[in-house]
């Protein structure tokens, strides 16, 4: 599956309702399809808020990893300078974490002191979601974060 949207609020709702009515239907599990829903709302939600152009993709794919069927969520947006080299930060720190619920405790420790937004999104998506996270960002800033899950 693969959706352009504007970059509006609303959308944000309505794509995370429609990624768990449809993967609720097509996987018959509501948890798996709640996690599902959850990282599109905070991933969406990001594309709106730091997004730098007209529009937002997002994608649902199933891929063959290391032998095993995996979903493969992607949202795709043109950053700022500034928010890339942000993003590209939060993955490196990200990657120096061996246990999801360790990076999250010190999002959380450091959410307490932060003045703007709480900087736990990325950090949900891989505690609460369950999924790993990737991001790509290319020459042109444009920036493509994954949230993937091994599937029976
Ligand atoms: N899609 C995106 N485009 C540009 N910058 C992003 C995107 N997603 C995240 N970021 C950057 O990464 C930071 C961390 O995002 P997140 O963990 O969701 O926390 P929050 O949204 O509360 O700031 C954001 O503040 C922003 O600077
Ligand atoms: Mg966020």
């Amino acid at each position: 599956m693969e959706i352009y949207l504007k970059p509006s609020v609303r959308f944000v709702s309505l794509a995370r309702r429609f990624v768990y009515d449809v993967y609720t239907d097509i996987l018959k599990d509501a948890d798996l399809a709640w996690r599902l829903g959850m990282a599109t709302h905070e991933l969406l939600e990001n594309a709106v808020k730091y997004g730098e152009d007209g529009g937002m993709t997002l994608r649902v794919t199933t891929e063959t990893i290391q032998g095993k069927d995996a979903l493969v969520l992607t949202v795709s947006n043109v950053a700022s300078q500034e928010n890339a080299r942000i993003l590209r930060e939060a993955f490196a720190e990200m990657a120096t974490f061996e246990k999801p619920s360790d990076y999250y405790d010190m999002l959380m420790t450091r959410a307490s002191t932060r003045d703007e937004g709480s900087g736990l999104g990325l950090g949900r998506i891989c505690t609460e979601a369950n999924m790993s996270l990737s991001c790509q960002i290319d020459s042109g800033n444009v920036v493509c974060i994954r949230a993937m899950t091994p599937i029976g």
